[in-house]
């Protein structure tokens, strides 16, 4: 028997650029409630909305200065519950983004720890006292600087692995981990059928006195041994209250995956890094297929047979669009490119989770000067870069191809002068190719990406193969083409695709030369190549 997760298609919110409704230049709660409807017809089963909790914003809600309360900015408590309710009217279910590694520093928490002394809260947070006068040790921080900052009031370092305004929970507290699953269960009771469970992989650090690893800046507080005490905890809680889990694991690995989404894993899914990390190391010739395609099989692999659950995806809000970042974004190949990478990931075995824009074939934005960029960590890179001798020119090239921002410009509803999304300039500029690219637009071309997903998601839930039928790879001549079978006693299909911009010669293609394509991203079918990005799903 199915998980309703595992038939599920899973699709992402990052609410501040979804849908504006008070004409304040930011996405709202009220937005996700108007656009309930979109996603139902797209076949969306449930929703994950990134923090919309109170937060100075530093890192856009990802630092929470009050969990149990939800962000002016995006609403009230109020229309949060008539969410919950209409989305649940309509079948779509509504999992919470669960951050808790760490805290704003304006969380009163961290207030009230800063104060020391023998206070209930002095514990909460990771503390240290200066070593020779300085910061504990050489770690650095993933959104730059040292992992440590000087607090002048209690006179000692704490530990953030994000941004200095993010310190990091302590797990060691029995009486903050209390507090945090009391919130767990607060949340739970509002009617939430589940969480994705942010950075969880960094819940334990190593040892202080460990040399800083440079070849992997958070691999000193990344999947550290012993962490598995605290996740057990964390697990137990979830599991007793039976909503969906999904983990944001940086650093695990697919030989232990299972540990964290098997039978008895800590969660139910879990977000994997391999592949998506590869963007990182694109070059002119785009990214390293060959590892691309291995990552995805490892995973397919180690989770086979019942040994867990996937959680497939492509983009998020802290990624590039995948068409610029693993295919092409250029006007003849977007649609092409788009197609092949819907293909490739959403037929695998796991659950789909789609990233807002995605079904429409958003890709990155130019950005050409910093005053354009908000995410916290492109301003400090680009910060670094000057101070260390790049010109404005040179940093501004690394940060437009590498922020997260390209992922979290408004979704592009119309072609109206802010898209659709609100009637105010929004908070972050719109992609200038909103005239052509658009929700109105994919949905009126029958040949579109849009229309390319919502085949994709319908063939996923009429046919059960997809969701338990065997991952098989079928290992063809070229590094860039990607085949793999579904397969049970129901039916047999067989993905194939050109996950390159060149044509590729393939043999294998007269094998399947008596079977049905039933979905394909170019209209006349050829026996001897696939063509650049080419994708085929062929039924046996
Ligand atoms: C991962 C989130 O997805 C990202 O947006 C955030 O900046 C970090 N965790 C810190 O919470």
């Amino acid at each position: 028997m199915s998980k309703w997760w595992q038939e599920a298609i899973g699709y992402q919110i990052y609410p501040r650029s979804f849908k504006d409704t008070n004409h304040d230049g930011l996405g709202d709660i009220n937005g996700i409630r108007e656009k309930l409807s979109y996603l139902k017809e797209l076949g969306v089963d449930f929703i994950w909305i990134t923090p919309i909790y109170e937060s100075p914003n530093v890192d856009n809600g990802y630092d929470i200065s009050d969990y149990c309360a939800i962000s002016a900015d995006f609403g009230t408590m109020a229309e949060f519950q008539c969410l919950v309710q209409e989305a649940h009217d309509l079948d779509i279910k509504i999992i919470m983004d669960l951050v808790i590694n760490h805290t704003s520093n304006q969380h009163y928490w961290f207030q009230e720890s800063r104060k020391g002394g023998d206070n209930d809260y002095r514990d909460f947070y990771i503390w240290h006292p200066p070593v020779d006068g300085k910061e504990p040790n050489d770690w650095h921080a993933i959104f730059g600087g040292s992992v440590w900052e000087y607090d002048d009031l209690r006179g000692e370092y704490y530990f953030h692995a994000f941004a200095k305004e993010q310190p990091d929970l302590n797990w060691d507290s029995p009486a903050m981990r209390q507090k945090i699953f009391e919130m767990i269960e607060w949340w739970i009771e509002q009617g939430i059928d589940g969480f994705r469970i942010d950075a969880i992989s960094h819940i334990k650090k190593d040892d202080w006195h460990r040399p800083f690893d440079f070849a992997d800046v958070n691999g000193n507080y990344k999947n550290i041994e012993g962490i598995d005490v605290y996740l057990k905890e964390l697990s137990a809680l979830l599991k007793k209250h039976q909503v969906m889990s999904v983990g944001e694991a940086n650093g695990v690995k697919a030989e232990e995956a299972t540990a964290w989404v098997g039978e008895h894993g800590y969660f139910d899914m879990i977000f994997e890094f391999e592949h998506i990390d590869l963007w990182r190391t694109r070059n002119d010739e785009g990214i390293d297929l060959l590892s691309f395609k291995n990552a995805l099989i490892r995973w397919q692999e180690a989770l086979a047979d019942g040994r867990g659950w996937n959680a497939l995806y492509m983009e998020n809000h802290d990624v590039p669009r995948s068409i610029s970042a693993f295919g092409n974004d250029s006007l003849a190949y977007r649609t092409l490119s788009g197609k092949a990478l819907a293909m490739t990931f959403m037929l695998l075995q796991g659950t789909p989770f789609i990233y807002q824009g995605q079904e429409i074939g958003m890709i990155n934005n130019q950005f050409e000067s910093i005053a354009q960029i908000d995410a916290v960590d492109s301003i400090n890179l680009y910060e670094s870069l000057i101070e260390t001798g790049a010109t404005i020119e040179e940093a501004m090239q690394v940060i437009s191809g590498t922020t997260r921002d390209n992922a979290r410009t408004p979704m592009q509803w119309d072609a109206s002068t802010f898209a659709g999304f609100s009637e105010k300039e929004p908070w972050l500029a719109i992609n200038e190719n909103k005239n052509w690219l658009n929700v109105v637009e994919e949905q009126r071309n029958s040949a579109s990406i849009y229309h390319f997903y919502k085949q994709l998601i319908a063939l996923r839930k009429e046919n059960p193969t997809f969701i338990n039928g065997k991952f098989h790879y079928i290992e063809l001549n070229s590094a860039h083409l990607f085949c793999y079978e579904r397969k049970d006693d129901q039916a047999c299909f067989t993905i194939v695709v050109n996950l390159g911009g060149t044509e590729q010669t393939c043999d294998y293609l007269s094998a399947l030369q008596n079977q049905e394509i039933i979905l394909a991203n170019y209209e006349e079918d050829v026996t001897d190549c696939l063509r650049p990005y080419e994708a085929r799903l062929y039924r046996k």
